[in-house]
């Protein structure tokens, strides 16, 4: 089976590709990305050489080329990854994520259905997010039934190619698989999402900037379980269907950064209490969502799938992963990191 997963350079995807690869050598694995300022191959330094895997530097807004590439390789399936990813850059530069998000998925879809002809042998896997429902009150969880009411234009951006993905099963019988995932944390994750900018700035001993005052709850999901649950949905789920994949684990951003500045300061040596004090209460986001939490009881229930991680053992595996790579930190956050940081800050 040759698998197209497009985004295998990221954060998620990197983890996806290797667990893919290493798992099933009977696959051929074909990563396709285009290395963005997200994208970054060292991430799969370890499985580069593997025989049943190819890395392809393509841009899925660019549609011809999209064409070619199903023409030459003949994908059979395709787990799709690939996206602009965060929240804060969606607000300064929403048609970057329409481009990518919204057009870039419909190209892949475009580009598998000219040569998928017995489409009963295929699969188009959508990954997305549970950001497209909006945001939660105190109670309550997010379900497969959920109404859409995405409120970023990186979460309207998901909602519109989940919508395009079910629309072109619909219409021209693409068969098709979406998930909806909480907020993921684990190596590899650019130090933009809270987790790892935290971390990146208490090594650097810069402020940490918490928007508003800090009660958002997220629902946080290791990034191994994350990828455990799309190898079960991709081998198990039914197509046509959406699976909400989450971690039982809610926790407001004050508690969570408390928890990390506490490992910090103990990984670190320093006096307890050194990283709380770079906590800054800054300007909220706009639109900021209060709270995602979801109900993952028809994964559990129907493909047996539940985490296995527990948020402070992954915790401390994140920062211990980021303590003992710290070229990797530094090779990311040089350069248009920096530019991109300094102009933030500035206006904040
Ligand atoms: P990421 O930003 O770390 O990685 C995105 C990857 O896509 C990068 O390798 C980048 O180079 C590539 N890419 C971006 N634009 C591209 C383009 N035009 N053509 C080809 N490649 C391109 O993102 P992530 O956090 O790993 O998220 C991966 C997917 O999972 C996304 O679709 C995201 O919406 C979804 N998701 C993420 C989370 C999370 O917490 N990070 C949660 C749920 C769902
Ligand atoms: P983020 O990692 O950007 O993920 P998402 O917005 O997709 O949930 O943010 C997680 C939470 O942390 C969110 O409530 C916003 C908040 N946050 C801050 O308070 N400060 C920051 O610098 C960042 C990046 C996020």
């Amino acid at each position: 089976m040759k698998i197209l997963i497009t985004g295998g350079a990221g954060f998620i995807g990197s983890h996806v590709v290797r667990h893919f690869v290493k798992t099933y050598p009977k696959y051929h694995i074909y990563n396709l990305d285009a290395l963005t300022y997200a994208g970054n191959l060292e991430n799969l330094k370890d499985i580069e050489s593997s025989l049943n895997y190819t890395f392809l530097k393509t841009d899925i807004r660019d549609n011809n080329q999209i064409i070619s590439l199903f023409q030459e390789y003949k994908f059979d399936r395709v787990i799709h990854l690939a996206a602009e990813s965060h929240v804060d850059r969606s607000i300064s530069n929403p048609l970057a994520f329409v481009a990518t998000n919204v057009t870039g998925t419909i190209n892949l879809m475009q580009a598998a259905l000219n040569i998928w002809k017995n489409l009963d042998e295929h699969l188009f896997y959508h990954v997305s997010t549970d950001e497209v429902y909006g945001s939660l009150g105190i109670n309550g969880y997010f379900t497969e039934e959920s109404p859409y009411k995405p409120n970023s234009p990186y979460s309207a951006s998901k909602a519109s190619s989940d919508h395009f993905v079910r629309a072109y099963g619909e219409t021209y019988g693409l068969p098709f698989l979406i998930s909806n995932c909480s907020n993921n944390y684990g190596p590899n994750q650019f130090p933009e999402k809270l987790i790892p900018l935290f971390i990146n700035n208490i090594l650097e001993n810069k402020t940490l900037p918490v928007y508003g005052d800090g009660a958002n709850v997220r629902d946080w999901l290791y990034v191994l379980d994350h990828v455990s649950a799309i190898d079960t949905i991709f081998h198990k789920g039914k197509t046509q269907e959406t699976y909400l994949i989450g971690g039982n684990n809610e926790l407001t951003n004050l508690q969570l950064i408390k928890s990390l500045c506490e490992l910090m300061d103990k990984k670190l040596g320093r006096p307890e209490g050194s990283s709380e004090k770079l906590i800054a209460f800054v300007k909220d986001r706009p639109g900021h969502d209060h709270r995602y939490a979801i109900d993952a009881n028809k994964l559990k229930y129907e493909l047996g799938w539940i985490p296995k991680a527990t948020f402070n053992l992954g915790l401390e595996e994140t920062i211990d992963w980021y303590l003992a790579n710290k070229t990797w930190l530094a090779n990311v956050t040089s350069g248009a990191y920096r530019e991109y940081y300094t102009e933030l800050y500035e206006n904040r």
